[in-house]
């Protein structure tokens, strides 16, 4: 079977932090739509619920992320989740996690399951700014939980999971960028994915944001930090842009180191490409593409989608939701610049580029059901 789709999960709607710039430090459920619907009374996705996910959505992934908002590890059957998601050899089976409430057995079934990639969410190189802006995370057992995941490869003589960092750069750790190379490098991370903090629901993240900052400066850090995370081999899976069109160079060899250096770095991959593709030819990349199902079984098109969910588990399977109206009608939407729901004023919408000569939308096709 063909694996195009992407496919994004939340566990539960729990987490044992309370960073400062998560909705998270100013509640203890993420709610997910629609607000009423819950499979279990704690907010976790059932077993069997997540069996007919897995069976349904995973053979056709390349890629599958076991957590987005909430933190995977606290679900209380974590190991059996990591079990099941191991029977599809998903490509690239990851997730972001806090990583503190690894133990021992959690890191031998990611190593024995062949999770891919785990992301390790710490915005800090140092304790005071870690333990400061990771409201109930402790220093010492972050790094405890680092080594653990890499005796435990070195033990499986395994590889992976690879580490990933995730740095979310803000006031609070503005000077701690440039160590991240080196911390990551030392233990033992291969990926890099840093990103701006952003305003979110339920927390006022204003004293955080970076936007009053020297521009010039913060592009100068990425650009130095960007660089020494290269020369230690390490990929940036994610970065936020620091070059200006200004700064891109003009002659051939100047061109061709950029483009050198990128590729290196994982700036430029060829899911970029496909990705950009994507984008024009439909309007936007995710829809169709991509399945966001919540700890409450609501299927969403995307990570942005605010609307009436597309589908529903374990009512709906695969088929019935690729091939429903309420998908339909969004792909139509973007396709024919005529957005519908969250869409209608996403900053990620494109005009898809054959709209003009696009004449039988799925909308005409199917028509609403009564
Ligand atoms: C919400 S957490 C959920 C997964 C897991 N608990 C973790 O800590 O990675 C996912 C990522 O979002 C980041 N994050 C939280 N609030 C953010 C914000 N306001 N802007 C940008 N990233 C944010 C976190 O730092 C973390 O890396």
């Amino acid at each position: 079977m063909r694996r195009p789709y992407s496919i994004v999960l939340d566990l539960t709607e729990r987490c044992n932090l309370k960073c400062v710039m998560c909705y998270f430090s100013g509640t203890d459920r993420l709610r997910f739509a629609p607000y009423d619907r819950s499979l279990s009374e704690r907010g976790t996705m059932p077993v069997e619920v997540f069996e007919k996910v897995a069976a349904d959505h995973f053979p056709r992934a390349h890629r599958v992320a076991l957590a987005c908002a909430a933190e995977p590890m606290i679900h209380p059957n974590f190991r059996d989740i990591l079990e099941i998601a191991g029977r599809y050899r998903v490509p690239d089976l990851w997730f972001p996690t806090n990583l503190l409430p690894l133990v021992e057995r959690t890191a031998e079934a990611l190593v024995d399951h062949g999770v891919t990639t785990v992301a390790a969410s710490i915005d800090g190189v140092t304790r005071e700014t870690y333990e400061k802006i990771r409201i109930g995370a402790r220093w010492d057992r972050l790094i405890s939980r680092l080594e653990l995941l890499g005796e435990t490869k070195k033990r499986r003589g395994s590889k992976r999971p690879t580490l990933r960092i995730i740095f979310t750069w803000m006031k609070s750790n503005r000077h701690e960028l440039r160590g991240l190379p080196a911390f990551a490098a030392e233990h033992g991370a291969t990926e890099l994915d840093v990103r701006f903090v952003t305003p979110t629901t339920g927390v006022d993240v204003s004293p955080e944001l970076l936007d009053g900052e020297d521009q010039d400066e913060l592009r100068a850090d990425l650009r130095a930090t960007a660089r020494e995370a290269v020369s230690h081999g390490i990929r940036l899976t994610s970065f936020p842009e620091f070059e200006t069109a200004a700064d891109r160079p003009r002659s051939l060899v100047g061109r061709a180191r950029r483009r050198v250096f990128n590729l290196r770095a994982g700036l430029e991959r060829w899911e970029h490409w496909r990705h950009l593709w994507r984008e024009r030819k439909n309007g936007c990349a995710y829809p169709g593409q991509t399945y966001v199902i919540r700890p409450n079984g609501a299927v969403s098109p995307c990570i942005f989608w605010q609307g009436d969910p597309i589908g529903f588990y374990p009512e709906d399977d695969f088929g019935s939701v690729q091939g429903g109206d309420a998908l339909a009608r969004i792909r139509d939407g973007l396709e024919c610049g005529e957005p519908v729901g969250t869409c209608t004023d996403c900053i990620y919408r494109r005009d898809a580029f054959y709209r003009p000569f696009h004449r039988s939308p799925r909308k005409l096709l199917r028509p609403e059901t009564p």
